[in-house]
């Protein structure tokens, strides 16, 4: 009849508008034989341009063969083994895979297989949808990476600190012991002093001059303590040695050229060609280029630049570094040193104070130059040479 010859024909356009989405769809497109036949595999039955595209391999290439063709050493075995008993259980899967071209380099893909079943309900095929995920992949991949780059670094850097926080613990200690010792060694003697005057006046009562004859007792004993307590002090002293600045420097550049590409601040290292041989106890030394670097790093940001720089002065020894960060205002530098002096938020002010002890040990002077917005300039002149019983 007419009205069955317009349906044949409706449905014959709705198919062929499908075809020709399926045809030209973007993503890769196979229908494939429900089960498997002699080959060990289901037999495709049809590929879509974006196969041709994504595989290399053309419809007459691809066509009567199995997905094997796709698989390669690094496709995921498990992977697999999902699509295998999913498509046993004839149930629809999701895999992501790294397939093969013909010409052998690799890719990434999402791949989809469902059932497909006729008007009758028969399960008659597999139409597999595989999209090429390669950058997520990489993406992915990098950020991994990137990642596992950040621990890394992270590691680093707790490990620095924690050698800082010792060091600088022991040397924050001894340095408050001895303006400890300062403090208390003065009045003590004033009050000895004192006291011994007052008994040598007459007119002193027997029982005011036993309880000042304490006093003066305990003063004696007090300076005594104070004493020995200074002598273990600079008896503790560690040993300087002779050493070149420039492997001081080189021990911590890698840790600060991943911290600075890690903040996005360009650091640029020039050390001098000849080696800068001076007196000096390298861990201290290191932890106080150190803390003159990271505070650099911390005043400075994306975009920003940092300069480290060794040289020969005359017969001095120099370091220096500058940065383009947000530098130090007048009125604050001649805070800087000063202990718990700090304009961060978690900061805890005993890096400069350190750094100045560590530079007055090694006979040094620290300059800075700094403008507010504009960047700071730290640098440190050491003499090469000095003896060592001038120290205290
Ligand atoms: N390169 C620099 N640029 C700008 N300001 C700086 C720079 N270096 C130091 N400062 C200023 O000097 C202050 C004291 O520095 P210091 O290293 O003693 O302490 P901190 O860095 O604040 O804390 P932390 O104890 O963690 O080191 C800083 O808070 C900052 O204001
Ligand atoms: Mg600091």
């Amino acid at each position: 009849t007419i009205e069955n010859a317009i349906k044949r024909k409706k449905s014959e356009e709705r198919l062929r508008l499908l075809e020709s989405a399926v045809a030209n769809a973007n993503d890769a497109i196979i229908i494939l034989e429900a089960e498997p036949g002699e080959m060990r595999g289901r037999r495709i039955l049809y590929v879509n341009k974006a196969f041709t595209e994504m595989t290399g391999y053309n419809y007459e290439e691809a066509t009567n063969r199995t997905l094997r063709i796709l698989r390669g050493p690094k496709t995921s075995l498990s992977a697999l083994n999902k699509l295998r008993i999913a498509l046993e259980q004839i149930k629809p899967v999701r895999v992501e895979l790294i397939n093969y071209r013909k010409d052998g380099s690799e890719f990434w893909v999402e791949c989809n297989i469902v059932p497909f079943a006729d008007e009758k309900g028969l399960f008659t095929h597999w139409v597999s949808v595989q999209r090429d995920i390669t950058e997520r992949k990489q993406a992915e991949e990098e950020r991994e990476m990137l990642m596992r780059k950040i621990e890394s670094i992270n590691a680093d850097l707790t490990e620095l600190n924690q050698e800082l926080e010792t060091i600088g613990a022991e040397r924050t200690m001894s340095l408050m012991a001895l303006t400890v010792a300062d403090r208390v060694r003065n009045p003590a003697a004033m009050i000895g002093g004192r006291c011994k005057r007052i008994i040598q006046k007459e007119g002193v009562s027997e029982s005011l001059r036993e309880n000042i004859q304490y006093i003066i007792e305990g003063a004696e004993n007090l300076d005594k303590i104070v004493k020995d307590f200074e002598t273990l002090l600079k008896n503790r002293q560690s040993k300087f040695k002779h050493d070149d600045l420039n492997r001081v420097l080189q021990r911590i550049v890698s840790v600060i050229e991943k911290e600075a590409r890690y903040k996005g601040v360009e650091l640029s290292v020039k050390m001098s060609n000849e080696p800068l041989r001076m007196n000096m106890q390298q861990d201290l030394l290191r932890v106080a280029l150190f803390h003159i670097i990271k505070n650099a790093l911390e005043a400075t940001s994306v975009g920003g630049k940092i300069s480290v720089e060794t040289f020969k002065e005359g017969d001095n020894v120099a370091f220096s570094v500058s940065d383009t960060g947000y530098g130090i205002p007048e009125d604050e530098i001649e805070h800087v040193f000063k202990p718990f002096f700090s304009t961060k938020e978690r900061g805890f002010g005993m890096g400069l104070p350190l750094v100045k002890q560590i530079v007055s040990e090694h006979m040094g002077n620290l300059f800075i130059e700094s403008k507010s917005g504009h960047g700071s300039t730290f640098k440190i002149v050491f003499p090469a040479r000095w003896r060592e019983d001038k120290l205290y």
